[in-house]
C-alpha cells in the first residue's frame, strides 16, 4: 500500500509571499504596488475572502484599498468604481470578487477592468493571451497559476508524456488549467457533468485536477496509482463527529481514499487555497513592475 506524499499549499504559499514581500521592498523607491479589491453584498465566503486578499496585500508592503459595497449597488456604480480605479496611478490591480449579484452583469464589469490591471486575469485579453501561448505578458488565474506551481513540485515543468485530466469547465478554474497543462505539454481532458463515465476518464490520467465544486466527488478508487491529485474544491459540509452544527472543510476529492493510491495529492485546507492568495500578490507585484517600466 503506498501512501501519497502530501503537497504542502501552506508552505509553498509562504515561499512566494515571502519573496513577494522582499521584492516589494527592493523596488519601494520606485513604485508601491496597489491593489484594489471590491466585495458587492454580505455573502460569508466572499466576505473571508476579500478580507484575507486585502489583509495579505498590506502584509507584502503594498498599498491596499478595499471598497465593501452594498448588495443593492447598480451596475452604474460599480462600473462607475472601476473606472475610477482604472484611472488611479495608484492602484496597480483590481479584483472585484465574484459571484456578483444576480442584477449586475458580471461580465460587463470584469471586461470593463483594464486588462493591465486584470490582476485576476478573467479579462477576454488576458484569457486570449493565455489561450495563444502569451504567457509571459498574460495575468494567468490565480488559482490555477498556483495549481500549476504546486504540480511543478512534483512532476517538474515539464510534463511531456502524461496525461491530465481536468474536472470541471469554470471560466475561473477549469479551462485557464487546462491551457496551462497543455501549454506545459501534457495531453489534456476536460471533463465535466455531462461526460460519460467520469470514473474510467479519470482512471486513465497521470495528473487530476478536481475543480467541480461537489464535496468528494472524486472517489479513491478511480485515482491511477501513483497520479498526482490536485484538489481545488473547498466545500464546507457537517461535522457532527465535532458537536451538533458544527462544520468542516473538504475538497472535490474522498481525500482519505485516494491517499492510499495517488503518487502526491493536495489537503483541503492547506493546498490550493493558499496558492491563490499568493498568486494575486504576485500578479500584483508584476502589475505594479509594468506599470514602473
Ligand atoms: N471567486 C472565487 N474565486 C475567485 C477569484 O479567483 N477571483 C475573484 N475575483 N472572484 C472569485
Amino acid at each position: 500500500m503506498t501512501v501519497a506524499e502530501i503537497i504542502d499549499g501552506k508552505a509553498v504559499a509562504a515561499e512566494i509571499v515571502a519573496k513577494v514581500t522582499a521584492h516589494t521592498a527592493s523596488v519601494a523607491g520606485s513604485v508601491v504596488p496597489g491593489l484594489a479589491t471590491v466585495l458587492v453584498g454580505e455573502d460569508p465566503a466572499s466576505q473571508v475572502y476579500v478580507a484575507s486578499k486585502s489583509r495579505m496585500a498590506k502584509e507584502c508592503g503594498f498599498h491596499s484599498v478595499q471598497h465593501t459595497l452594498p448588495r443593492e449597488t447598480t451596475e452604474a456604480d460599480l462600473l462607475a468604481l472601476v473606472e475610477s480605479l482604472n484611472n488611479d496611478p495608484s492602484i496597480h490591480g483590481i479584483l472585484v470578487q465574484l459571484p456578483l449579484p444576480d442584477h449586475i452583469d458580471s461580465a460587463a464589469v470584469i471586461q470593463s477592468i483594464a486588462p493591465e490591471k486584470d490582476v485576476d486575469g478573467f479579462h477576454f485579453i488576458n484569457v486570449g493571451k493565455l489561450g495563444t501561448g502569451e504567457l509571459d505578458t498574460a495575468f494567468v488565474p490565480c488559482t490555477p497559476a498556483g495549481s500549476m506551481l504546486l504540480l511543478e513540485r512534483v512532476r517538474g515543468k515539464d510534463l511531456s508524456g502524461l496525461s491530465a485530466v481536468v474536472v470541471g469547465r469554470s471560466n475561473i478554474v477549469g479551462k485557464p488549467m487546462a491551457n496551462l497543462l497543455l501549454a506545459a505539454n501534457a495531453t489534456i481532458t476536460i471533463a465535466h457533468s455531462r461526460t460519460a463515465n467520469l470514473a474510467d476518464v479519470v482512471r486513465q490520467a497521470d495528473i487530476v485536477v478536481a475543480a467541480v465544486g461537489r464535496p468528494q466527488m472524486i472517489e479513491g478508487d478511480w485515482i491511477k496509482p501513483g497520479a498526482t491529485v490536485i484538489d481545488v474544491g473547498i466545500n464546507r459540509i457537517p461535522a457532527p463527529e465535532k458537536g451538533e452544527g458544527k462544520t468542516r472543510l473538504v475538497g472535490d476529492v474522498d481525500t482519505p481514499a485516494a491517499k492510499e493510491v495517488a503518487g502526491a495529492i493536495t489537503p483541503v485546507p492547506g493546498g490550493v487555497g493558499p496558492m491563490t492568495i499568493a498568486m494575486l500578490m504576485a500578479n500584483t507585484l508584476t502589475a505594479a513592475c509594468r506599470f514602473a517600466g
